[in-house]
């Protein structure tokens, strides 16, 4: 007997350069993933238009392909998975008017994602901010998706699109899988290097914060070396994230990339000083980051490849699209030709 593979979704958006904190939460896990599930991986282009400004038009078409590059060099195969661009297949533009018409203002206001934003930016918000999170919901509904992999901040968001997919079933017609949350707890938040209570962002002002993928090793190793621990003395290396947040955030770092348990960790370091967990941090990240980094300049540069990876996958992510919102269209009686 063969079982069915369940569908795995996730996505990443492609504003700015991905950081440690991405890999670590989600891109590291999906070359394994791709084994036991069927994957779809998509790049959430129309989601980053919601920081959309005039200066980063140009860095769009770019930062597209630095993230497919680097989906590559993680080790997603386009053989075994489904890799496509957001905006190359327009059915979750549809399904997005569709679900937002089911969806509450309520609901979208309690997004604590939006709350965190509403205080802490200055600028105008726009209402693809608020609404950002039907998106999503599209995005994962459109493809019978078993389980959607994200990190911690997007938990409440696939919460949401379950009650959207509840919601629309017992309205109108059983159509949606309802997606459970695929998230692997350690390492799910990685936090910044200087404020350790706060997420890594991308979009951190303060690049200190945050270690970005393509970054080089020299420049790794000075945040590193400057991040924030504490000053207990003696030096004490121990995991308490309330007590110890820079050094939780480190030996979380080091223990999902040699995935040697946090226990053990801890046992390794008695006696040791600060420097030497930054060290060994540092000498982990190096291997990791080299190694992706390598790849992805040789898929960088074959721009042709890259697009026709693409083109494939929205051929496919298009072809499921496609029949999941014909049903959507079919049972709210509305006629298309
Ligand atoms: N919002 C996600 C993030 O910022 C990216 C994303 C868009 C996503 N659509 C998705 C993740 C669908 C999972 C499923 O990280």
């Amino acid at each position: 007997m063969k079982l069915k593979k369940l569908t795995v979704f996730s996505a990443i958006q492609p504003s700015g350069k991905l950081t440690i904190g991405n890999y670590i939460s989600v891109l590291k896990h999906w070359k394994k993933m791709q084994n036991e599930y069927k994957c779809i991986f998509c790049i959430a282009d129309l989601h980053s238009l919601t920081s959309f400004t005039k200066e980063n038009r140009i860095l769009k078409k770019k930062s597209v392909l630095d993230t497919l590059a680097l989906y590559l060099a993680c080790g997603v195969d386009p053989k075994k998975s489904i890799i496509f661009i957001q905006s190359s297949v327009h059915e979750h533009s549809e399904l997005n008017w569709i679900l937002s018409c089911i969806t509450y203002y309520k609901e979208l206001s309690r997004m604590t994602q939006f709350k965190s934003k509403l205080t802490y930016t200055s600028k105008k918000i726009n209402t693809g901010l608020f609404n950002y999170p039907i998106l999503m919901a599209s995005d994962i509904l459109l493809y019978n998706t078993d389980k959607v992999h994200v990190g911690q901040d997007q938990k409440q968001h696939v919460e949401l699109t379950r009650n959207l997919a509840i919601r629309f079933n017992s309205n109108y017609k059983k159509i949606f899988t309802v997606p459970d949350l695929l998230m692997y707890d350690l390492g799910s938040k990685i936090m910044s290097l200087k404020d350790p209570k706060r997420k890594m962002s991308k979009s951190d002002l303060n690049k200190k914060n945050v270690i970005f993928l393509l970054e080089n090793p020299k420049e790794i190793l000075k945040k590193i070396k400057s991040s924030i621990t504490d000053s207990d003395i003696p030096p004490k290396i121990y995991f308490d994230s309330i007590k110890k947040p820079g050094i939780s955030n480190l030996l979380i770092i080091l223990s999902t990339l040699t995935e040697i348990s946090i226990k053990e960790l801890e046992k390794y370091f008695i006696g040791k000083s600060y420097i030497d967990l930054k060290k060994e941090v540092f000498n982990i990240l190096n291997i990791h980051i080299l190694k992706i980094q390598k790849k992805f300049f040789i898929y960088r540069k074959d721009i042709q490849f890259l697009k026709n990876i693409s083109n494939i996958g929205s051929k496919k992510a298009s072809k499921i699209a496609k029949k999941t919102l014909c049903q959507v269209y079919d049972s709210l009686g509305i006629l298309r030709k």
